[in-house]
């Protein structure tokens, strides 16, 4: 290797990873192969590089930042008949360097055939994203095993058995970092699939996805929010969801709209913990759809209750709850250290027209409460933290469809908030902040949600 700057750092890490026996010749080297050598990984001959430094060279990378020395030491290494790569010329290179994606033992090249190689890197940056690190386990996994479904699967039930494998909970297991779970269950498919042939590979379970939308906008959810979601096959929504995050369910996935907008519940809580029971059992792959959090004021934990008595296999995925989702588009940071130390999540959801709070917790300087569910319950709320202690000027924000393109922002003061919330036409879900740090919006807003639509601004 001729240099040791950024580029030839990297192919010196790669090429000690496949077990090459690497040395690296520059005057000035980067901390990590000045590492490297001093642990004796790798040979650094500190110094410029010189033709006989090509001698008993199986490859050849020029990869200084000088084109005259590359092209000096490329040539002494066709003269050897070494293969070469330049690092600044890949025409003039004997072999092309892919852009790697690793995944354990599994590992996918990019390459462009030297016509884009940046093209290639931000493809690869793009399958990165899209490749759970987990494949090098399920990779791994699927190794230890190979030999033995060789053994005890004739060879038509091989590849349906891993197809199965890999479309269902036990891949699924393995992506949760459960990977003693999945093993365990992969000798049992192993033993049911050598003992009843093909057929029985249909009667599978199927298994239900408790994702997080997160609070509106697409772009919160995350990459394994995204990947269940594409693989449901039948979908159970909130109105809470965003409709452009229902719609990145697979047009042919069955969807059942679940409802639960404040009192107006479209299937009451207890049916739909059977659906998603009845829904797996036929071996569908259910995604019980929930905006924000599942875990947040989510009832997440009482759904997955029922699937857990019931033996159905499950994964939660945590989403973006509208806390910090609405806090952060609304430029509030809840805990700024010069304001707030600590940040209390709270429901402002009246039971029988009535809210039970510990007041005199929420009513303290020095931190910050966020209702959920607290605008129905609003001059209620000002006026209880009011009269326990926080002064009338005291800030107060709301946000409303929080991240998405119809967000309004209404700020205002424990005294003025009601009057200021009633002339605001808006009916989506609605989030309160109390703190002082609500005032740091007008400093650090930057979320303006009429350039998400293309529409007018729609902040007050
Ligand atoms: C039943 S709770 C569900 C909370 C959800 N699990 C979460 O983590 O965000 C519903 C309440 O969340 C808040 N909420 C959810 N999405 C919101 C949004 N986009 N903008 C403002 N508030 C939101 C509202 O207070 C709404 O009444």
């Amino acid at each position: 290797m001729f240099g040791a700057g950024r580029i030839a750092t990297r192919r010196v890490e790669r090429l000690q990873a496949a077990g090459a026996r690497l040395t690296v010749v520059a005057p000035e080297a980067s901390d990590d192969i000045r590492r490297w050598a001093a642990e004796g990984r790798i040979e650094w001959r500190s110094r410029e590089a010189d033709i006989t430094d090509v001698a008993g060279a199986v490859l050849v990378f020029a990869a200084t930042d000088n084109p005259a020395i590359n092209e000096r030491m490329a040539a002494a290494a066709r003269a050897a008949g070494i293969p070469v790569q330049r690092a600044d010329a890949a025409d003039e290179s004997d072999f092309l360097v892919p852009a790697l994606i690793h995944r354990g033992p599994l590992q996918i090249a990019v390459a462009s055939d030297g016509t884009a190689p940046t093209l290639s890197r931000r493809l690869k940056a793009q399958l990165e994203t899209w490749i759970p690190r987990a494949y090098g386990d399920l990779a791994e996994l699927a190794g230890a095993f190979r030999a033995e479904v060789r053994t005890r699967l004739p060879a038509a039930a091989r590849a349906p058995f891993w197809h199965r494998v890999f479309d269902g909970p036990i891949a699924e297991k393995v992506f949760a970092g459960r990977y003693v779970d999945a093993q365990r269950d992969l000798e049992a498919e192993l033993l049911a699939a050598s003992e009843t042939g093909a057929e029985g590979l249909e009667t599978r379970v199927g298994e239900v996805y408790l994702v997080g939308g997160g609070p509106g906008d697409p772009d919160l959810l995350t990459f394994r929010a995204l990947r269940l979601m594409q693989r449901a096959d039948v979908v159970l929504y909130d109105s809470l969801v965003a409709p452009a995050i229902v719609d990145l369910v697979p047009s042919d996935a069955e969807r059942i709209h679940v409802g639960k907008r404040a009192s107006r519940h479209t299937l009451p809580q207890p049916d739909i913990n059977t659906l998603m029971v009845d829904l797996a059992r036929a071996g569908r792959r259910v995604l019980r759809l929930k905006g924000g959090d599942p875990f947040t004021f989510g009832r997440g934990g009482e759904e997955i209750a029922e699937l857990a008595e019931s033996g159905i296999p499950f994964q939660v995925v945590p989403g973006i709850t509208a806390a910090n989702g609405c806090a952060a588009y609304a430029g509030i940071p809840l805990t700024h250290r010069d304001y707030a130390q600590s940040v209390i999540f709270v429901t402002g959801h009246l039971k029988g027209g009535e809210l039970k709070l510990s007041w005199q917790e929420l009513a303290r300087p020095g931190q910050t409460v966020v209702f959920f569910m607290g605008r129905r319950a609003l001059s209620t709320i000002c006026r209880e933290l009011a009269a326990h202690g926080l002064p009338d000027d005291w800030p107060v924000a709301m946000v409303i469809d929080g991240t998405t393109s119809h967000q309004r922002l209404i700020v205002g003061s424990l005294s003025d908030m009601p009057a200021r919330e009633a002339a605001c036409d808006a009916t989506g879900p609605a989030l309160l902040i109390v703190g002082e740090v609500v005032r740091l919006h007008e400093k650090l807003g930057w979320f303006d949600p009429g350039r998400v639509a293309g529409q007018p601004i729609s902040q007050s």
